[in-house]
């Protein structure tokens, strides 16, 4: 994995920004394109509060733009740090840019960017039948560190799956 990492380059026609290099008069309007997509494609239960989580110091938001094109939104990645851990909370590809590699680019600039920060493993938890991201995480050298069948709600079972950052 450190290898790839430090090969990994952005999917062409793509750019990677973080939220903090935005300024703060345009924050919000980078926030509500994230909660849009997030309401689209999670259960409300699972959604964010943006406006109190990206308050927050040790929150992190990587985001992938269309190249040339400020505005179009079309993946994003929140996560956590908590020491020397880090919880990947959130991952999402829009529909019309999934298979372009776009989720293992953002997973990858984490890695790198957690290897840089001195952190040793990521950990996130994952509903057991999304199975693209089951896959992604795989590809990705995840591995499973726990199994809880209720974790989501009665009978939606939640995975705990786990990266050493080497
Ligand atoms: C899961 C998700 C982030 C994948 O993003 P993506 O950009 O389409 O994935 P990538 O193109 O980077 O694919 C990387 C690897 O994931 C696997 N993969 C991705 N989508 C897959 C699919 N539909 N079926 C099987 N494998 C898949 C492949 O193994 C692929 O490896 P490869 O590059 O060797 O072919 C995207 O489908 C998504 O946003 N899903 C909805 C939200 C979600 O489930 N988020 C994760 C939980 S928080």
């Amino acid at each position: 994995m450190s290898t790839q990492t430090a090969l990994i380059v952005v999917p062409p026609g793509f750019v990677l920004k973080e939220f903090t290099s935005f300024p703060s008069s345009h924050r919000l309007v980078v926030a509500e394109k994230v909660a849009k997509i997030e309401r689209k494609v999670f259960p409300s239960s699972e959604n964010f509060d943006y406006d109190i989580e990206l308050k927050k110091k040790n929150i992190g938001l990587l985001l992938a733009f269309k190249e040339g094109e400020p505005d179009n939104l079309v993946a994003y990645l929140v996560y956590q740090r908590l020491k020397r851990q880090v919880w990947l909370h959130k991952l999402c590809v829009v529909e019309v840019r999934k298979g372009k590699g776009l989720g293992k680019f953002l997973i990858h600039s984490l890695n790198l960017k957690m290897k840089k920060g001195g952190c040793q493993n990521i950990q996130l938890w994952l509903d057991e039948n999304r199975k693209p991201a089951r896959a992604l995480y795989a590809s990705c050298g995840f591995q499973q560190l726990e199994y809880r069948p209720d974790y989501y709600s009665p009978g939606r079972p939640g995975l705990r799956m786990g990266l050493f950052i080497g």
